[in-house]
């Protein structure tokens, strides 16, 4: 299938998989580019431009398709050496680079200057626009509905993609609650070219993460994620467990005065123990409502194919009798 995405990061289907925290280690991210998708090493993973440089190393040994980087500007207690990352990425030979949280201007000449494709993250249509005039080259545009950060505003995918659609002229992916051959066609519908997936790539075989986190994935319903930090303003999609019951209390009884150290034992530095030793109520970790719709795990190359197989199914046959009728 060719959109404008797959044209941009010279890629052989419209999927990318999003950046995430102590999942996006080179084995995801080549897995998915060598099925056919964008797959994205998530650069503050590794802890220095150091190790990042030998992560896309290894990648490439992995792989010989593009892949990228994310890079997420959120608030943290030590800001990292982002020019050193920059530095890394290029150097390394990245040509894409999915940028998210606050505003990437700064980095975004080096960036331009060495030819990387920049797909900034963002989970409104304002934030969306001043990316877009800040000259970044594509957008993942994440509904209410995703893993990880939604942002403060709430809308869900069915509005905020075609608002995208209706303001802005640079291609976007949809983000947030896509799993199948039906999101990806619907996604199409709305005006978005492709798709990005969190949460259904880490129920997958190649998924560098503990057993238990992708029986937890495929054991969970739609209803089973909760948002965590909204009184701070750094509101996170969660799954539901017994550090999260555990600040969800303590965002009740402090309210105005909560502060990030009242819960940091269940956020600060929590993923390496839940995605690597699966320790399963240890924190809160991302998850999207998208576990819903997540009851397998299967290997990259299988989920892809199936999406893919699924979106030509439903356009060519679902689509096209409604069309003749
Ligand atoms: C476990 C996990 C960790 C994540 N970590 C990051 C991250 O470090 N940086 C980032 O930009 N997005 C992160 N995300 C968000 C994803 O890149 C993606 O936007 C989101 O998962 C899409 O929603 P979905 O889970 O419904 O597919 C994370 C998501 C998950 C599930």
């Amino acid at each position: 299938m060719k959109t404008r995405i797959t044209e941009m990061f010279g890629i052989q289907h419209p999927i990318i998989q999003g950046g995430m925290h102590y999942v996006g280690f080179a084995e995801m991210a080549a897995a998915v580019s060598n099925a056919g998708g964008l797959g994205l090493i998530t650069g503050l993973t590794q802890r220095s431009p150091e190790l990042l440089a030998q992560e896309i190393a290894r990648c490439r040994e992995m792989t010989n398709k593009p892949f990228g980087v994310n890079l997420t500007f959120l608030p943290m207690v030590n800001t990292p050496d982002y020019p050193g990352y920059i530095k890394a990425i290029i150097d390394g030979g990245v040509k894409a680079v999915e940028t998210a949280g606050n505003n990437p201007q700064k980095y975004l000449p080096a960036l331009k200057e060495a030819g990387v494709k920049v797909i900034h993250k963002c989970t409104s249509v304002r934030h969306a626009l001043k990316a877009e005039a800040i000259g970044c080259d594509a957008l993942s545009v994440d509904g209410f509905e995703c893993g990880g950060h939604p942002g403060e505003d709430d809308v869900p995918n069915f509005i905020l993609l075609p608002r995208a659609a209706e303001e802005l002229k640079i291609p976007f992916v949809a983000s947030g609650g896509m799993a199948d051959g039906r999101s990806l066609v619907a996604a199409l519908a709305l005006g978005a070219d492709g798709m990005n997936m969190g949460t259904r790539f880490i129920a997958t075989k190649e998924a560098p993460v503990h057993q238990n986190v992708k029986d937890a994935i495929v054991a969970a319903t739609e209803l089973d994620t909760r948002l965590v930090m909204r009184p701070l303003r750094n509101t996170e999609r969660v799954l539901k467990n017994a550090a999260v019951d555990r600040l969800l209390e303590k965002e009740r009884t402090l309210g105005t005065a909560l502060t990030f150290d009242d819960i940091a034992a269940e956020v600060a530095g929590v993923y390496p123990r839940i995605m690597i030793e699966g320790e399963m109520d240890l924190g809160a970790w991302s998850c999207g409502m998208v576990a819903g719709l997540i009851r397998d795990v299967p290997t990259v190359q299988e989920l892809i194919d199936r999406i893919m197989a699924e979106a030509h199914s439903i356009i060519s046959q679902r689509l096209a009798r409604f069309d003749a009728a």
